[in-house]
């Protein structure tokens, strides 16, 4: 949801390659259009463009149209955006600047008071270029200067002034040693090398430069300051107008670049779904006890009493994080007998919940851990009174930070737009949960010990999938464009219904083409009217108990002539052979409940081979971000 990058550094160079490649990096937190801004001598110099960085930013042709190919400088700003106030449009794009283009700011979050302040800076003769709500910032600190304040103090009184959220980076010609931030809302963080400073949105785009960096509070702000002998950076907080502020900076260990790029792959999503083995492993490593047959969850160590006595767990989450739950949730539900109330985070807030936060613990799951939606959830759930643990990627991240307690998930950076990798690794938390809360209710030793062994071989379960079914899927993806299919319905049974969510959420946002879910019993409740010989019907029906249920349905969709592709088991396809069905076969497991975990990676498959089929960009699906930091 927009990325910034600033860098100032007291070696000069030309800092455009660098920015560019930070750009990129972030480009999956926004892409409809970008813009760098630099400060050559005592001029401010800006580039804007629509489109995104890989597409429209090239170094030597920015260098060039700046001016400035051959000239060290110290200062350099740039954002993606993904467009809020004002459609994307160079005029809208980022930086934006004060009358005099003295100074320049990037922006990431929303300013919800901006049109009172954008009338009161015009009645003071100010002029607007943009529609944004990010322009006031530079106007207003244009006006502290112009009251005889210091670029400081004029930025610090003008974020005081702000409703909303933001992550801000500013410059200023007059100023030329300093980059000031502030984060209320909306994730940054600032990274520490030798002979630069680097702020971003993310770590994504600092790494690159160093593995030590700091991540800003809501209400901090810092100023990045370079000096003759190296750079130096002091952070304050602007609500409670303290300085100084001493903080310890987050050293990420074996980081390599190479999770920065698509490897052998042609999208990041491609890899990010051929990491699923790998991943998977990464994400129960020492988090179980063979011997004892249950989990280790570190992160929630000093709360087991708490989830050993919870009645009731709640999750909060957005997207696939919210289908992740939900499959949790009948984990959960199944083996240990607690209730799970699955909720959305955009409605849990605004909800009357009748649950006393009294033996109720609440999970917030979040890839990101800075979806806005589930960060404001958790904000009231601990005003309410509720113990809240997390599920979060993102080490440091905001969810993360606030939340009681935690589970990482370890799925390493994803940078699709698609989550695939992070679901996975959600699962795994889950699976690890569940059977630790099923322990402390009646699941024997041997009970776990067969759990975990089942838990253990699913990654390699996962790369069989992979090997076996991706060509079959892809012919399979093709057909379908050709045959022009209108409509699409992913279809289940119990826990096969949050899985055909995240199927048909998977394949609206690649292929753009609207697509049903729905417990496979409720089709003939209504949904039947659409089938027709247009309509294609993906259902998920491995053999487990309800098997026989779901053939019957098919049965039912087959006589309205509607298209079926089932994906179903080795004894499933036994029992369908000669039925002249179009099956996609996956292996047959022990333990039925981990069917999700291999049956998704088809779906998963089938949204990107016909996303491609249709020409659409993968990794940065049209409309969409990837942490989404508004509400
Ligand atoms: C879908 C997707 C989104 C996210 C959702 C929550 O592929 O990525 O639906 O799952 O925006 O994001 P996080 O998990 O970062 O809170």
């Amino acid at each position: 949801m927009c990325g910034i990058i600033g860098i100032i550094t007291n070696k000069k160079r030309n800092l455009v390659p660098e920015l560019i490649s930070s750009l990129r990096n972030l480009e999956y937190r926004g892409h409809d259009s970008t813009g760098i801004a630099v400060i050559d001598g005592n001029t401010l110099k800006r580039i804007r463009r629509v489109g995104a960085p890989s597409d429209v930013l090239e170094e030597g042709e920015v260098s060039r149209e700046l001016g400035i190919e051959l000239r060290p400088f110290s200062i350099g700003i740039g954002h993606n955006r993904w467009a809020t106030h004002g459609k994307p449009s160079e005029r809208n794009a980022h930086p934006h600047v004060d009358c005099e283009n003295k100074i320049a700011i990037v922006h990431n979050g929303t300013i919800l008071n901006y049109e009172i302040l954008k009338k009161a800076l015009m009645l003071e003769g100010h002029v607007f270029s943009s529609d944004t709500d990010t322009e006031v910032v530079a106007h207003l600190i244009e006006q502290g200067i112009k009251d005889g304040k210091s670029f400081l103090d004029a930025f610090l009184e003008s974020i005081t002034l702000l409703e909303g959220s933001f992550g801000l980076a500013v410059c200023s010609v007059d100023s030329p040693d300093r980059i000031l931030i502030a984060k209320r809302g909306s994730p940054l963080s600032f990274g520490i090398g030798k002979d630069s400073l680097v702020v971003a949105s993310s770590a994504n785009a600092i790494l690159p430069h160093t593995n030590t960096f700091i991540t800003l509070e809501d209400g901090e702000y810092a100023e990045l300051v370079s000096e003759n002998d190296g750079v130096r950076y002091s952070i304050g907080n602007f609500v409670d107008k303290s300085i100084d502020i001493a903080k310890n900076p987050t050293v990420i260990e074996n980081f390599s670049l190479d999770e920065l790029s698509k490897g052998e792959y042609g999208s990041f999503m491609e890899k990010e779904v051929h990491e699923q083995p790998s991943v998977l492993r990464t994400t129960i490593l020492g988090r179980y006890d063979t011997k004892a047959g249950d989990a280790v969850l570190g992160g929630l160590i000093d709360y087991e009493d708490k989830l050993a006595t919870a009645k009731q767990i709640l999750t909060v989450a957005c997207g696939t994080a919210h289908n992740a739950s939900q499959v949790g949730g009948v984990l959960i539900e199944t083996l240990a007998g607690i209730p799970v109330r699955s909720e959305i985070a955009s409605e849990f807030r605004y909800k009357k919940i009748p649950l006393s936060p009294k033996r109720v613990v609440l999970f917030a799951v979040s890839q990101s851990g800075e979806t806005a939606d589930t960060l404001e959830s958790v904000k009231e759930a601990k005003r309410k009174g509720y113990e809240t643990f997390g599920i979060v990627n993102v080490v440091g991240s905001s969810i993360a930070k606030m939340v009681d307690a935690g589970v990482y998930t370890r799925a390493g950076i994803e940078i699709g737009v698609a989550s695939t990798k992070a679901f996975i690794s959600q699962l795994g938390i889950f699976y690890l949960l569940a059977l630790k809360l099923a322990r402390e209710r009646g699941m024997t030793a041997p009970e776990g010990q067969d759990f975990i062994s089942e838990l253990e071989e699913m990654p390699e379960h996962i790369q069989k999938v992979l090997q076996n079914i991706e060509e079959q899927i892809r012919d399979y993806a093709k057909k379908c464009v050709a045959q022009n299919i209108q409509t699409i319905n992913f279809l289940g049974r119990g826990i096969h219904v949050p899985v055909s969510n995240e199927a048909a959420l998977k394949f609206k946002e690649l292929t753009y083409i609207e697509a049903g879910s729905y417990p496979l019993g409720e089709l003939k409740h209504g949904p039947m009217a659409i089938i027709d010989e247009k309509t294609l019907s993906v259902v998920l029906m491995p053999k487990d108990e309800v098997f026989a249920l779901s053939k019957n349905s098919i049965e039912q969709i087959r006589s309205k002539g509607g298209d079926l592709l089932i994906i179903t088991d080795v004894e499933g396809a036994k029992e369908l052979e000669g039925s002249g069905l179009n099956l996609l076969v996956i292996p047959t497991l022990k333990n039925p409940l981990f069917y999700p975990l291999i049956e998704i990676v088809p779906l998963q498959l089938f949204a990107y081979y016909y996303s491609r089929e249709l020409g659409h960009n993968v990794d940065k699906p049209r409309n969409l971000a990837k942490s989404v930091t508004v509400e």
